[in-house]
């Protein structure tokens, strides 16, 4: 019998249960390639600027995104604290990605705009200047931080190596956008660009 031997040979059952689940993957995950929605930008969008580009690697640099996910589920009780749900062609441009899961914090995704830049200056500084109860730590050094945008260009160059569209002009500019600015500045522009293609949707 056939079957008996695949029942009573533990190495060939595992390989032949590894070729099943493979074609169950390979089913879902490569067709994701080919439908455009999940490869192309969305209609309008545009890279992260030069300042808000240094503002997201101080972002992952100081862990924002071990408390803070940017990704808003298709849910009712999510849409309606957060805004549209979050969609692939927001995200083609974002290396790495920063979804995550952890939400020890709200969800970022589009935060852009909801608040003041001043209410962002104050909140990150000492959170419970605002949120008396916050457990969200005060990042005080990014005030004093000061960019010198000397790396930023090739940060540019690197993701368009990688697909991002950044144009010449953009590269070129780098320098002169992020220097002198501080790191402060650099997150409060990349929070307050976040979302904003899908903002007023739901
Ligand atoms: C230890 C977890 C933790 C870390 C790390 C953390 N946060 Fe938070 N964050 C929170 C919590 C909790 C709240 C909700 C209370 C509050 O508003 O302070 C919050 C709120 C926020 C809000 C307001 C969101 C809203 O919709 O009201 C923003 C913006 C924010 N955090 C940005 C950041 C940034 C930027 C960083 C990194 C520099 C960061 N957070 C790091 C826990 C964290």
């Amino acid at each position: 019998m056939k079957h008996e031997k695949v029942e009573k040979n533990i190495g060939l059952m595992g390989l032949l249960i590894f070729i099943v689940i493979s074609f169950g993957g390979l089913a879902e995950i490569v067709p994701l390639f080919f439908i455009s929605d999940t490869t192309e930008p969305l209609k309008g969008m545009k890279p992260h600027s030069a300042l808000a580009l240094e503002g997201r690697d101080i972002y992952i640099r100081e862990g924002c995104n071990t408390c803070h996910s940017q990704m808003i589920r298709p849910f009712r009780a999510e849409t309606e604290r957060y805004g549209h749900y979050s969609v692939a062609g927001e995200h083609v441009w974002e290396h790495p990605f920063l979804w995550g899961s952890k939400r020890t914090g709200p969800d970022l995704a589009r935060v852009g705009g909801r608040y003041s830049d001043e209410w962002h200056r104050v909140h990150l500084l000492n959170p419970r200047d605002l949120v008396p109860d916050s457990n969200m730590p005060a990042f005080t050094w990014l005030e004093h931080a000061v960019l010198d945008g000397e790396l930023t260009g090739k940060k540019m160059e690197a993701l368009r190596m990688v697909g991002v569209p950044y144009t010449d002009t953009d590269i070129a500019n780098a320098k002169s956008e992020v220097a002198g600015k501080t790191e402060l500045d650099a997150v409060v522009t990349y929070l307050q660009s976040l979302g904003l293609i899908l903002k007023d949707k739901r």
